[in-house]
């Protein structure tokens, strides 16, 4: 077991090549990994798959505000230029942070209670991403836009990796979800989905 995965009897299972998710015992029975590269083959795909679309609007939000850092980062950039980037950075992550909500509210305590997997790695990334965006705030607030494009270019990179990490997890699940429990997971409250059996629990009845 992991020290930090909070599971007791957890494996690690490998997702794709480089990547791999701890998973419970009892769970890994009822569970069948699936590589990226088979996702749109499953008879749930597109219908079961969920974030895919935001995450490629982030990706795309996020290389362009890298792209925008990197063009002015040599030159004497007017500060209203910077204030801009930060401007459009700040409206971005507050979709972000309401998408981040739906995470840790529902999907991630969701996954736990039904699948028994940890998501303390994805958690620790959206930290991890708050944190760039500190340093990111504080350059634009002292008008360093050397300093902000270099941030800029962290924060893209963390945040692919999250993504990445995230899509793993996440994906293979909701696919291995029959339809009509996709459906009730879509339109239930956290509180009705935790108060239902997990698929360990099952599995153990
Ligand atoms: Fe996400
Ligand atoms: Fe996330």
């Amino acid at each position: 077991m992991r020290a930090d995965s909070g599971l007791d009897d957890a494996k690690v299972i490998p997702m794709m090549r480089g990547s791999e998710v701890l998973m419970s015992e009892a769970s890994c029975r009822c569970f069948e990994p699936l590589p990226r590269d088979r996702w749109a083959e499953h008879p749930h795909f597109p219908s079961q798959v969920l974030l895919l679309g935001s995450h490629q609007n982030f990706r795309r939000l996020s290389k362009t505000l890298v792209a925008a850092g990197s063009v002015e980062r040599d030159v004497e950039a007017g500060r209203g230029r910077l204030e801009a980037r930060q401007a459009s950075f700040d409206q971005w992550q507050r979709s972000m942070r309401s998408h981040e909500h739906y995470e840790e509210h529902k999907l991630y305590p969701f996954l736990r209670h039904r699948f028994g997997v940890s998501t303390a790695q994805l958690e620790r990334g959206h930290e991890a991403l708050h944190a760039i965006e500190r340093v990111l705030r504080s350059a634009a607030n002292d008008g360093d836009a050397a300093r902000w494009a270099a941030t800029m270019a962290r924060f893209d990179v963390v945040l692919h990796e999250h993504l990445r990490d995230e899509e793993d997890l996440v994906i293979p699940c909701l696919l291995a979800l029959e339809p009509r429990e996709f459906t009730r997971y879509y339109h239930s409250s956290i509180g009705e989905l935790l108060a239902t059996p997990s698929c360990g629990a099952a599995l153990q009845a």
